[in-house]
């Protein structure tokens, strides 16, 4: 094959932001490779897990951070130097050990009830209406939690959410976000310095992840003071925007099926079901990317040193060697791994909490949402590191109160 054949994907074309799958879907129809930009595009979704954990590839934080012309020791620079996705080998380990034991099946289960009755008090603070914008309730709804787990005080999440969204255009490639990005991590470094000093100036020593790493940091040598920092940041914004767009593509799917929301209601027994098909379906993470480290053979394809490989995570629940009908929203498939999460060293920590997350978050949802539809149209967000939306207008037969926590 030539790669001069492939097909090439524009990412800033108005028909690829308005529907990328379509543009993907055509240029896997040559080929599962095809070029963008910057690189090329690794289409298939067997080619994705491949490359998630080739050692010839490397994530591309600092290959991005020298694209887009990151200036050393601004906020984005200092971030980029310790922020996981960017490490890789004992450093990488490490930090994800420190993490691991908070991040467990277990442990997220334990966040069960907490997580019911917040997706409760978010709906009761719409006061009996019978619309809304769904992203707004979707917004409060992890970020309250991941707070919580952190052991950071929710009412600090107005003053943190917008620095927050901005984040999320780290991972853009578009050299317009790199003064957005300084001025939200400015204000992010300074918001988890005043935490962690307030943290250290208490007397009496906490039982939260905080407190964990705070201690971790204060001996010294297990974590520094700026990887524990960065992964403060790392961990509120990581699970934010992802989760929320989920929980929104998840609603949007279902307002387009009526019949499984009303399934799921029916029988709570369904709600894993409908989550792991959302999360096949629709994933929030628009790409990942990697850069060969050497000239590197596969699949006799040559794919040259330091070339940069654009992994569109969002398309990989659609490959049709995966899944009959990819398409179809079928909660009932059989065959349903997904890399919604990502493969390999970097897959996401937070994936228990996600899915605890968006399960309860249904099973509250389907209950005091009764038949659900769009009020008007919904606004997808441009094409950035996260699919999802800006605005999603629903409305709704109010469903009985809220429930006490299970
Ligand atoms: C539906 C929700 C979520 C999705 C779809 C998602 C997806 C992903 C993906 C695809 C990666 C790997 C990226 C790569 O290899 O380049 C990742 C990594 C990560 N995720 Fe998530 N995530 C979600 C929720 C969360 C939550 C709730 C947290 C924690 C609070 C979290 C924390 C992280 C962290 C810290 C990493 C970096 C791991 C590393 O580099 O070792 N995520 N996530």
């Amino acid at each position: 094959m030539q790669l001069s054949d492939l097909a090439t994907i524009e990412i800033h074309d108005p028909d690829f932001v308005n529907d990328p799958h379509a543009v993907y879907s055509a240029a896997m129809k040559k080929n599962w490779l095809a070029r963008f930009p910057m690189g090329y595009v690794v289409l298939d979704q067997q080619a994705m897990r491949d490359v998630l954990t080739d050692n010839r590839c490397r994530t591309p934080i600092r290959d991005i951070s020298a694209m887009l012309g990151v200036e050393k020791g601004t906020p984005f620079a200092r971030f980029y130097d310790h922020f996981l996705l960017a490490l890789d080998g004992e450093t990488h380990r490490r930090l994800r050990m420190m993490l691991a034991p908070a991040f467990t099946q277990k442990e997220a289960a334990k966040y069960r009830p907490f997580m019911n009755e917040t997706i409760n008090r978010i709906i009761d603070s719409l006061d009996g209406a019978a619309e809304c914008d769904f992203t707004k309730v979707a917004a409060r709804y992890p970020i309250t939690v991941i707070c919580d787990i952190l052991g950071v005080s929710t009412d600090d999440i107005d003053r943190f959410e917008e620095w927050v969204i901005v984040l999320s255009d780290a991972f853009s490639l578009n050299e317009e976000t790199v003064a957005k990005v300084n001025w939200a991590l400015a204000h992010l470094f300074d918001y988890v310095e005043e935490l962690v000093d307030a943290r250290r100036n208490q007397n009496e020593k906490k039982d939260d992840l905080l407190q964990t790493l705070v201690d971790l940091a204060t001996d010294g040598e297990s974590l520094s003071d700026e990887e524990l920092r960065v992964l403060l940041i790392n961990l509120i914004s990581a699970g934010y925007d992802t989760t929320k767009n989920q929980l929104i593509l998840m609603m949007k799917v279902l307002l387009d099926h009526p019949e499984e929301w009303s399934k799921v209601a029916d029988d709570p027994g369904r709600v894993q079901k409908v989550v792991d098909e959302s999360l096949r379906f629709y994933n929030p993470v628009s790409a990942t990317f990697r850069v060969t480290n050497v000239d590197m053979d596969y699949r006799g394809t040559l794919i040259p040193k330091d070339t940069m490989l654009m992994l569109p995570l969002t398309y990989a629940g659609r490959d049709e060697s995966f899944y009959d009908s990819p398409d179809t929203f079928n909660p009932d498939r059989d065959k349903n791994k997904s890399i919604t999460f990502g493969w390999g060293i970097h897959f996401c920590i937070g994936m228990f909490m996600a899915r605890a997350l968006l399960e309860e978050a249904l099973s509250v949802l389907v209950e005091r949402m009764k038949n659900p539809r769009l009020a008007d149209k919904p606004v997808f967000r441009h094409f950035s590191g996260m699919v999802g939306m800006d605005a999603l207008p629903i409305s709704f037969d109010p469903g009985p109160g809220p429930r006490s926590p299970s």
